[in-house]
C-alpha cells in the first residue's frame, strides 16, 4: 500500500479502539506537544532563531505563498517518491537535517534518531555537533538496517589537522557525502539562548565528534601542558548552584569515570578549547577549494543563497548544493530559503542536485519544495519535535507522517 494509505489506515484502525497518535499529526500540535515536554533552555535551542526571528517567519511565508492546483482525470494509483541522489536510489526525498546539541531533550539524541532513520530507509546527516560520536552513531543505524545511509556534517574547525580527522572519520563510517555548511562561520545572534545565558557547547553538549577524536584531545593536552596552572582552575566562573550543575553536565558528558572526570582539568579544558576552535571565520573559497584533494567523498556545501555563491560553490567542486538558511538562525531577516532556491534553480541548471531546508513542516511542504527545484529536502526542528514527544518513535512518526501527505498531496494534483 502506498504511505500515505497505509498511514491513514494504522492510524484509523488504532482510532477504532480509542488509540489517537501520540505524535499530533500537524506541524502546529507537534511543536506545542514538544514544547511541552522539552525544558526551556532546550526550547530556546532548537525553536530559537537569529535576532527577531523574521528569517524563520521569511521561510514560512514564502513556503505559504505557494498555492497548488490540483489536476484531475489522471491515473495516480501507482505512485513512485523514490529518487536518486549522488548515484544513491533512496526511496523518498527526505533527508534528516543535522542538528546539534540533542541531548538537550536526551542524552542518546543522534542514537535514537539514527535508528529511527534506519528503520524509515531516511538518510541521516550526521551532526559535527551530534552528542554521541559518528561511528557509535552508525553502529546503532547499522543494528536497524545494515544498509542504513548517513552523510557526515562538517564545521570546518581553525586547527587544519582537525579537518582532516573529521573527513577521514567520515569516510571510514562509510558516510555517503561531506557536508560542508558554509553560513556558520560564527554562531548568530540568537536571544533566546542569550537571554538564558545557555549555550549547550560550554556545558559539554553536543561536543562528542569532538571529545571523541585523537587530534582534538592532543590539542587540549597541548593546551594543559603550555598553561601555569592558573587555566585549571574555574577560570574567571563566579562559582553558583548553575556553575556546578554546568561542571557536572561538562563532566557528564567527557568520556571516562564521572568521579575521575571531576578532578582532572580536561574536560573544561576540552570545553574551552571547542569554543576557541569550534568554526573558522576565515573560511573562503580558497580554503574550500583544497576539499576536493582531500576527501574521495562526494562534497555538498550547505547554507548556499545566493546565485554566484552556487556558481562559485560548484566552480571549486562541489558535487551538491544545499539551499538553506540555517533554518533562520543564523542572520535575520535574510532571503526566503525557498526563494533563494527558486533563482538558484535557474542558475544552476536543471540538472545539478540541489537540497532544500529551512521552513520544511510538512508533506505538503516537501511537494512544493520539488516543485521550486529542490531534487531533496532536509527535515530539521520536526524530527527533534518528534524525539522530545516520543524518542525513536516519534521521530519514525514524523517522517512517516511527512512522508503519507506527500504521497497524498503527489495523488492529489
Ligand atoms: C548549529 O548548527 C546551530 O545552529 O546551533
Amino acid at each position: 500500500m502506498a504511505p500515505g494509505r497505509a498511514r491513514q489506515d494504522q492510524i484509523f484502525r488504532a482510532g477504532i479502539s480509542g488509540f489517537r497518535p501520540k505524535v499530533p499529526t500537524d506541524a502546529a500540535g507537534l511543536e506545542r506537544a514538544a514544547k511541552r515536554r522539552m525544558s526551556r533552555k532546550a526550547w530556546a535551542y532548537i525553536n530559537g532563531g537569529a535576532g527577531e526571528g523574521r528569517t524563520m517567519v521569511n521561510n514560512r511565508e514564502a513556503l505559504d505563498a505557494v498555492r497548488l492546483t490540483p489536476r484531475v482525470g489522471v491515473d495516480r494509483s501507482v505512485r513512485d517518491l523514490s529518487t536518486t541522489l549522488l548515484g544513491h536510489e533512496l526511496d523518498h526525498p527526505v533527508l534528516l537535517a543535522p542538528v546539534g546539541a540533542g541531548a538537550l531533550v536526551c542524552d542518546d539524541s543522534d542514537l535514537q534518531i539514527g535508528r529511527a532513520a534506519a528503520a524509515t530507509a531516511t538518510p541521516y546527516i550526521i551532526s559535527n555537533q551530534g552528542s554521541s560520536s559518528l561511528e557509535q552513531i552508525v553502529a546503532a543505524m547499522r543494528e536497524v538496517d545494515p544498509a542504513a545511509r548517513h552523510w557526515f556534517q562538517l564545521y570546518w574547525s581553525t586547527d587544519e589537522k582537525l579537518v582532516d580527522h573529521l573527513i577521514a572519520r567520515a569516510e571510514a563510517s562509510g558516510a555517503g557525502a561531506l557536508v560542508v555548511t558554509l553560513d556558520t562561520t560564527v554562531l548568530g545572534w540568537r536571544p533566546q539562548d542569550l537571554n538564558l545565558g545557555s549555550l549547550p557547547f560550554a556545558r559539554g553538549q553536543g561536543i562528542a565528534q569532538y571529545l571523541s577524536d585523537s587530534r582534538f584531545l592532543d590539542i587540549v593536552r597541548e593546551r594543559l601542558a603550555h598553561r601555569d596552572g592558573s587555566g585549571t582552575g574555574p577560570g574567571g566562573v563566579t562559582v553558583t548552584p548553575a556553575a556546578v550543575a554546568s561542571l557536572m553536565s561538562i563532566v557528564r558528558h567527557h568520556p571516562g569515570r564521572t568521579l575521575r572526570n571531576l578532578l582532572a582539568p580536561e574536560p573544561r579544558a576540552a570545553v574551552e578549547t571547542f569554543l576557541d576552535i569550534y568554526s573558522n571565520p576565515g573560511l573562503a573559497w580558497d580554503l574550500l577549494g583544497t576539499l576536493k584533494e582531500r576527501t574521495t567523498l562526494p562534497v555538498v556545501f550547505k547554507g548556499i543563497l545566493h546565485p554566484e555563491d552556487a556558481l562559485r560553490a560548484i566552480s571549486v567542486g562541489a558535487d551538491a548544493l544545499i539551499v538553506s538558511n540555517h533554518g533562520g538562525r543564523q542572520v535575520d531577516g535574510a532571503v526566503a530559503s525557498l526563494d533563494a532556491l527558486r533563482e538558484i534553480r535557474g542558475a544552476v541548471g536543471e540538472d545539478f542536485p540541489l537540497l532544500f531546508d529551512s521552513g520544511i513542516r510538512s508533506g505538503r511542504d516537501v511537494a512544493v519544495a520539488r516543485s521550486c527545484g529542490a531534487d531533496a529536502v532536509l527535515l530539521g526542528r520536526p524530527h527533534m519535535y518528534g524525539l522530545a514527544v516520543a524518542g525513536q518513535r516519534g521521530v519514525e512518526e514524523v517522517i512517516g507522517n511527512v512522508l503519507a501527505e506527500l504521497d497524498l498531496t503527489l495523488a492529489l494534483i
